[in-house]
């Protein structure tokens, strides 16, 4: 089938750890659309904040942060598998920004408004004028609150919490599994119950338990109901 020229916008938004940025990136590439990973975002600002001495085990000094958000810029590349790659002023941080270090302290950084407004702005930037797949917590409810198809992914949480204790351990990390699962615990915690845009179902998501889904069959089902979108409009 051909798909229709109509490009339209596709928000992914879910738990920590439940298969988003799997989906999300699957579903941009049957499409030909691109694919953003708003949490990398978040990670890299997040880094930022480690790196600079704005944050860490006893102390967050959110001004010093804030003061310094206009020397962040954050920009993504793909390797020669097509796969995204962070960068964090001009630096590649991918691997970085997926460290438990990081993992530890991106929900405090995510939570401060006005690394949301940053992060929302250049997200939209981003996307415009492309079809787009984004995946994060806020992207049916406040980036993009008129997306013409809205996800919402869940899955058990120890099923999520070994997923990515296996790629950690894949990636050489030594880490335990309880470590891993405290902190999807804590982290969906924190981005349920902030102030600036929660992690929330938008009323007109729809909602993927994936628990018992293998990524084929997960992808399949999103893709059927972009595909109906995409005709339909
Ligand atoms: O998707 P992820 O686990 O890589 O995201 C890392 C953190 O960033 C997550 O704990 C919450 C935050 N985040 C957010 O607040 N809003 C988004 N749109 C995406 C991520």
């Amino acid at each position: 089938m051909e798909l229709s020229a109509k490009i339209i916008k596709i928000a992914v938004d879910g738990y920590s750890s439940c298969g988003k940025s799997t989906l999300a990136r699957q579903l941009a590439q049957k499409l030909g659309y691109i694919y953003i990973d708003s949490g990398a975002m978040y990670r890299a600002v997040t880094l930022f904040a480690l790196q600079n001495n704005h944050i860490g085990q006893e102390f967050f000094n959110k001004k010093g942060l804030i003061d310094n958000l206009n020397k962040i810029a954050i920009h993504f590349e793909h390797d020669n598998n097509f796969n995204p790659v962070t960068f964090l002023n001009n630096h590649n941080v991918e691997n970085e920004i997926r460290q438990i270090s990081v993992s530890s302290f991106v929900s405090e950084v995510s939570a401060v408004a006005e690394v949301r407004e940053r992060m929302v702005s250049l997200q939209r930037k981003l996307s415009e004028n492309n079809g787009v797949v984004m995946d994060g917590r806020d992207i049916g409810t406040v980036v993009f609150p008129n997306a013409e198809l809205k996800l919402f992914i869940t899955a058990d949480i120890d099923i999520r919490a070994k997923r990515r204790f296996d790629e950690l351990i894949m990636q050489n990390n030594d880490i335990d599994y309880e470590t891993v699962k405290q902190n999807l615990v804590q982290r969906d915690n924190y981005d349920k119950s902030r102030e600036t845009s929660p992690l929330r179902q938008a009323k007109d998501a729809i909602l993927i338990d994936n628990s018992n889904l293998t990524k084929t069959e997960q992808l399949s089902i999103a893709l059927k109901l972009a595909k109906k979108v995409i005709n339909e409009n």
